[in-house]
């Protein structure tokens, strides 16, 4: 037996008892006569004490451990004269009669310590001794916790979980696919899943009732901190169910998550927003409510062509007195509570914010409420102090706020104040990540409409379901049909999403037409689903939540990298294993592949 405890779990009560650990060097320290050693496993950290006057030898072999080595250590549990209350074993320490080595170590590149000296590439690099910081390790155990309790909370409700392959046809809707050549059928190619949304449809028809899988997804698709090109979805699936039936069950599931893992119980359920409202009143479908800052519009117009509210239409901006609110759809703006002494170099440094290229707008306007109540602007100079005084009311503003107005392009605009809003609520400190503010986005438009190549693309797949109110709208205006569909977001991430589905062929066959397939090229991509319809095909509904987003939200953490025991990096690099990589001539010729590579510079 190489242990009969571990390192984390010896207190004050067990002083007496002989013990065998085995473990990681964390540090070794050498204090006169006494030689100090932390012995680290998954489970914490125990001391080990040796000394000289008891064990020359063995306090001399003890003194010459490096970090990392791997030894096993006997001896007694005894009450530590100068207790450590950071760490739980911080009572006790184990004198050591007996000491083994079991690996040794060479220097690590960099501390294994909570703070590490490491670099990101570094860190990527020896991904297994990053593994070994306590950090890293604890967001692994919450990842593993909440795949357990969601599969708890899942069986609970009658859910199967059900595998569904990796290896199938690619459907290029959505992201891009990865390819994997088949060797068998030489110039064929699989894809992997970027979801396995139609296998689960089809479990539906096959009568499966409720599915669940925890399951990879693989996207060829630009990296950030929250996308990943491989990531795990908790995928679900159910029949006979309408959209308020699916939202209820994985409210369920978020509570369960919540209250289990996180102590935290919400007895409210989660606000719903419709989506125009979302990007009305947020610029975005995926709203950051814990803080305020709601847009306030001065000039709008409901769009036509897209799905919008009628009601969102209001002018108070004065024409023909400042040629940049003249020439703009939207005029709008938020209110930062508090910041009216904002200084010039502050709102100079916004301005430069929302100039980025990644944020695009060409300039911003600005309106003090100072303190005294007196009012002053970047526009006074165009409109009159009681056009001024009434866009602060519009605003709500007291004394003291300081308003920040951009205008464009409507959506555009609504998607640059979004920013905006944002990057002040960061300044302001009012994005905690241990207050978690849910919502259920609902009412999505089906499809949107693409400028470039001028046709329209199902918002979120071409199985979503129209919502029947609108479906005479289809080939009228089919910009303002609404879907349902839905999306579960917590402190501004899309943690999930999902739709009630079409059971019904001929209008899956319409939604087909109307996204500019053929029938023969709806058949080539979709056929299987197409045909298994014509076979009594279940009401169903279903969604899927992004398990490494969940961990990272639970976790805290800025990035999902952090809750991924592997990850990529941003260019979608294994910097551990060094892949992609290029393969075997020998391999490529069984595949009957030859390369053409481009010259990339
Ligand atoms: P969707 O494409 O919205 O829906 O994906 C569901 C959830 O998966 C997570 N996610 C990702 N996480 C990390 N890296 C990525 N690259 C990535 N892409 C998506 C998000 C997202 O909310 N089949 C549908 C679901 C359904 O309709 O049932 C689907 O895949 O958290």
């Amino acid at each position: 037996m190489y242990r009969t405890k571990t390192n984390g779990e010896l207190r004050l009560a067990n002083a007496g008892e002989q013990v065998t650990l085995a473990g990681w060097v964390q540090r070794v320290r050498k204090m006169g006569a006494l030689t100090f050693v932390d012995l680290r496993d998954r489970y914490g950290i125990t001391q080990i004490v040796f000394n000289e006057e008891k064990d020359a030898a063995l306090n001399e072999k003890a003194s010459r451990l490096g970090r990392e080595y791997v030894i096993q250590v006997v001896g007694t549990v005894s009450e530590r004269e100068s207790k450590n209350k950071n760490i739980p074993t911080g009572e006790i320490e184990i004198i050591a009669t007996e000491l083994n080595i079991i690996s040794s170590s060479e220097v690590p590149p960099f501390t294994i310590e909570d703070k590490s000296d490491g670099g990101d590439d570094l860190r990527m690099q020896y991904r297994y001794l990053d593994l070994r910081r306590p950090t890293v390790r604890r967001n692994l155990e919450l990842r593993h916790k909440l795949a357990f309790e969601t599969r708890r909370y899942l069986d609970a409700q009658d859910f199967l979980e059900i595998e569904t392959p990796f290896l199938i046809k690619s459907t290029p809707e959505g992201a891009r696919d990865f390819v994997v050549p088949s060797r068998m059928n030489p110039g064929q190619f699989y894809a992997l899943p970027q979801s396995p949304q139609q296998f689960k449809q089809l479990l539906m028809v096959a009568g499966m009732d409720r599915y669940f899988q925890i399951v990879k997804c693989f996207r060829d698709e630009d990296l950030r901190a929250d996308r990943q090109p491989e990531f795990t979805q908790i995928d679900c699936e159910m029949s006979f169910v309408d959209q308020e039936d699916v939202i209820q069950m994985f409210e369920g599931l978020m509570k369960h998550l919540f209250s289990t893992l996180k102590g935290k119980d919400f007895a409210e359920a989660f606000p719903r927003m419709k989506w125009v409202d979302a990007m009305n009143g947020y610029g975005s479908d995926k709203p950051d409510l814990r803080f305020g800052m709601k847009f306030t519009a001065l000039k709008s117009q409901a769009l036509e062509k897209e799905l919008d509210d009628p009601a969102d239409t209001v002018n108070v901006i004065p024409d023909g007195q400042f040629g940049v609110f003249d020439s703009a759809a939207w005029v709008g703006g938020i209110c930062a509570n508090g910041c009216a002494s904002y200084t010039r170099k502050q709102i100079d440094q916004l301005t430069d914010f929302v100039k980025r290229s990644q944020v695009g707008a060409k300039g911003l306007i600005w309106i003090r409420k100072n303190e005294d109540g007196s009012i002053k602007s970047s526009v006074d100079k165009f409109y009159s102090p009681e056009t001024v005084a009434a866009w602060c009311d519009r605003f709500g503003a007291g004394n003291g706020d300081l308003m920040l107005i951009l205008c464009g392009d409507k959506r555009k605009t609504q998607k640059q104040l979004s920013a905006l809003r944002l990057e002040v609520a960061d300044q302001l400190g009012l994005r905690n990540p241990s207050v978690f503010a849910p919502l259920w986005v609902i009412d999505f438009p089906l499809f949107e409409w693409d400028e470039e190549t001028q046709r329209y693309y199902a918002t979120h797949h071409p199985f979503t379901m129209p919502n029947p109110d609108d479906i005479p709208l289809l080939d009228s205006k089919p910009g303002s049909v609404r879907a349902w569909a839905y999306d579960c977001v917590i402190n501004g991430v899309e943690l999930g999403g999902g739709s009630v589905r079409i059971h019904d062929s001929q209008l899956q066959e319409r939604m087909f037409e109307l996204l500019g397939f053929t029938p023969e090229k709806a058949m080539a991509q979709f056929g299987c689903l197409i045909n298994a319809f014509k076979y009594g095909a279940p009401p169903h509904a279903g969604l899927a939540f992004g398990l490494d987003r969940v961990v990272s939200m639970f976790a805290e953490l800025d990035s999902i990298r952090d809750c991924i025991a592997f990850p990529k990096n941003n260019q979608g690099r294994d910097m551990m294993m060094d892949s992609p990589s290029p393969i075997d001539p020998a391999q490529l010729d069984e595949l009957q592949l030859k390369l053409d590579l481009k010259e990339t510079l």
